[in-house]
């Protein structure tokens, strides 16, 4: 598995110098010859920017369309154009079967609709389920708001986005007035052509872009329903869990309206955990090309001060300064209105950002040695495995007569900082070398390249710490100790390793590491409290439950407890 992964970063490496040798050249004299007076890349101590987003930013790359981490996240940061393929088939849930005639929601996944069909969503008063399904017939053209970003939580920042881009302020008042939120995107969105709007598909015109491929009058799994049950106060009173494997099935077993209902209710969660990890949403195409980020802190400065002092749960936009918000919605209708000729640099930025996911992971989180002297030798072959493609062959400490130096201000770590800027540059330098590139990078792609750069500098930066600490400590098989030098105790050295690791991976922060653990039983699927299947919190008999607030993974039972519905 681990080989695998090496060989993902490998062969984004091959594509790099098979596909641009020149610049790659440039990168690798710029290796040879780091040197001290490139003041950038001398401090090997050097913690990133206290006030810096970069590791957000790539995190929320990484994450688009990925449920996982907006459910952790809900607060979306991020909007992005996007289209859906021609032929892709939308759901729409209702009580008759008719197209609507103003903007409504759909869905990609029909769990997602058909808790919407019935009486409540139609003029038929006879309480039928209706499922209309929908099919593209061309690129519809949409915009995508990252975070969990049809979750109206009560105090939460989730439509923020929205809220903003429509109403320039942040209502808590309107926070459940969907219909007035949909007609307004759809207003503004007319001016750009939008078709719709990601969350949901909120789709603003039936007669456009889409045509009926079936209307289907589906058998409903309950009775006399009126409201949709998502949207009833039971739903948010849910008792605390009993059990480390709670089940949402047994949580709302006195509901009148819908016996027993929790199976589907369930399933619509399943079929979000569909979409969970990488590669998440793939109906839906991105052009990162036009990446806005409110995380771009060129773009939106205001918010570097209110998030002083907040943990990344609490990020919100709601503090935004008028004159940036000016700023994102201008940068957002040149995005919107540039020209087919400004197609970007054709750079892959998602296939860029992945590169070192499932190395990090292997690295850090096996720094518990029950041996200390075995384990710590394996952690630094693992740690020059990764580092292989840029250990030059010049790359050791000095004799020891010059190590001792040191004491004289010469600095014992100097002989591995090109290992660190050939690491944290290799996979963009050709980016930054190309003058063709460079010219046809859009400020979305620019944006993007610094926060790669800058996340790829730390992670770099802390792996080259750990494995040089390992060099000199007598570890690394391949650069024995002279004679004259004495081992480190490799306990010491482990140790020492550690809360570097642990504070490289609270920097970086990524989904991928929040996991059951741990691993659920075969009839569980590990689960994030997501709106509106809370427990405790808003509108509850314990407000001061409030796990809502930081969601933490849990198993939660994905077989029903008994037989039937
Ligand atoms: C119901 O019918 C009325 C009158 O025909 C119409 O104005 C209204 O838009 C319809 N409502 C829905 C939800 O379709
Ligand atoms: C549904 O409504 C009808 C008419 O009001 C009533 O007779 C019936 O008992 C209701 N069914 C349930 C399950 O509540
Ligand atoms: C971070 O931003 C705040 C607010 O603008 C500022 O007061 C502070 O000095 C900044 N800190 C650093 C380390 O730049
Ligand atoms: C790493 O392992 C420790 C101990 O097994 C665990 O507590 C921790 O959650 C793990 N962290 C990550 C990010 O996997």
């Amino acid at each position: 598995m681990r080989l695998l992964s090496l060989s993902l970063g490998l062969s984004c490496l091959k594509y790099v110098v098979t596909t641009v040798q020149i610049p790659l050249k440039t990168a690798f004299a710029e290796t040879d010859t780091i040197s001290a007076s490139d003041s950038k890349w001398t401090d090997l101590t050097a913690r990133p920017d206290a006030n810096g987003t970069s590791q957000f930013i790539f995190d929320n790359v990484n994450a688009m369309l990925q449920h996982w981490t907006h459910t952790r996240y809900r607060n979306g940061h991020s909007i992005i154009p996007a289209t859906v393929p021609v032929g892709t088939l939308l759901y729409h849930g209702r009580g008759d079967t008719e197209l609507p005639t103003h903007p409504e929601w759909t869905a990609i996944d029909p769990e997602h609709s058909f808790p919407f069909c019935g009486a409540w969503n139609g003029n038929d008063t006879s309480n039928m389920c209706w499922q209309l399904t929908l099919v593209t017939t061309r690129p519809l053209k949409v915009l995508y708001f990252d975070g969990s970003s049809a979750a109206k939580v009560v105090g939460g920042g989730t439509l923020d986005t929205q809220d903003l881009l429509v109403w320039g302020k942040v209502d808590p008042e309107r926070r459940r007035d969907e219909w007035g939120r949909i007609n307004a995107l759809c207003a503004w969105g007319r001016d750009f052509g939008i078709d719709g709007f990601v969350r949901e598909i909120m789709l603003c015109d039936f007669s456009q872009g889409v045509e009926l491929a079936s209307a289907d009058n589906l058998a409903t799994w309950w009775t006399n329903r009126t409201t949709p049950p998502f949207w009833r106060p039971p739903l948010e009173s849910h008792p605390p869990p009993r059990s480390s494997a709670e089940s949402l099935y047994s949580l709302d077993d006195d509901d009148p309206f819908f016996p027993a209902g929790d199976i589907f209710r369930f399933e619509t969660v399943r079929a979000g955990s569909w979409h969970n990890h990488y590669p998440g949403e793939t109906r839906i195409k991105l052009d990162l090309t036009g990446f806005i980020s409110f995380y771009d802190t060129a773009l939106t400065p205001s918010l570097v001060f209110t998030r002083q002092g907040t943990e990344r749960w609490d990020h919100r936009l709601a503090g935004i300064s008028p004159a940036d918000l000016e700023a994102v919605k201008s940068r957002l209708s040149d995005v919107l209105t540039r020209g087919p000729h400004s197609v970007g640099s054709g750079v892959d930025w998602r296939t860029l950002y992945r590169v070192r996911l499932e190395l990090l992971d292997y690295l850090l989180n096996t720094t518990t040695p029950h041996n200390a002297n075995v384990r710590a030798r394996q952690i630094q072959t693992q740690l020059r495995v990764m580092l292989t493609p840029y250990i030059l062959y010049t790359s050791r400490p000095p004799p020891r007569a010059s190590v001792d130096l040191a004491a004289t201000g010469n600095d014992p770590w100097a002989w591995a900082l090109p290992v660190w800027h050939g690491c944290a540059t290799r996979h963009t330098a050709h980016i930054h070398a190309s003058a063709s590139l460079q010219s046809r990078l859009t400020p979305s792609e620019r944006l993007l390249l610094r926060a790669l750069d800058e996340t790829n500098r730390e992670i770099c930066r802390v792996v080259v710490r750990i494995w040089v600490a390992g060099v000199h400590a007598g570890l690394d098989t391949l650069i024995p100790l002279e004679d004259t030098q004495i081992a480190t105790d490799p306990l010491l050295v482990v140790e020492a390793w550690r809360p570097e690791a642990a504070a490289l991976m609270k920097w970086l922060d990524w989904g991928v590491w929040t996991k059951c653990r741990p691993a659920c039983e075969i009839e569980e699927i590990c689960y994030l409290p997501t709106w509106p299947y809370f427990w405790g919190g808003q509108n509850r008999p314990d407000p001061t439950d409030d796990r809502w607030k930081r969601p933490q993974p849990r198993c939660i039972r994905q077989v029903a407890p008994y037989s039937g519905l």
